[in-house]
């Protein structure tokens, strides 16, 4: 059976917030990150289509400034939340790359296969 990583528990978690997480993908450390959106818990990697840079490396968020889309501080290609697919003109169509999550009483984990947890604490 896969191994599930805790994210944290359903109420830690509300519509708007974002958790960063680190964890390794494919075996290659990278940054995550968790939100909820209109009710349902998804993440991306943390990582613009544009340039190798995180999303909210320019601002402490991830969303726009409506909050119902996801945004690149840099330059600021705005994503759809659900799909994590750009709707700017920069990368139109390209992708955050999505990771696996799942909700269930006690609380949010990633269920993704080519995500581990990292040695040690987080
Ligand atoms: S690095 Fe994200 S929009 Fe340019």
């Amino acid at each position: 059976m896969n191994q599930r990583i805790r994210v944290c528990a359903s109420d830690e978690l509300v519509d708007g917030a974002y958790l960063r997480l680190a964890v390794a993908y494919d075996s290659e450390p990278i940054m995550a990150f968790v939100f909820r959106h209109r009710g349902t818990c998804l993440a991306f990697r943390n990582l613009c289509v544009h340039m190798p840079r995180e999303l909210d490396c320019e601002k402490s968020t991830v969303f726009d400034a409506s909050g119902r889309y996801l945004r690149c501080s840099m330059h600021g290609i705005v994503y759809d939340p659900l799909s994590g697919e750009s709707m700017s003109e920069i990368c139109n169509g390209k992708r955050l790359t999505a990771i696996e999550l799942a909700e269930d009483a006690e609380g949010v984990w990633i269920v993704d296969r080519r995500v581990k947890a990292l040695p040690g604490p987080r």
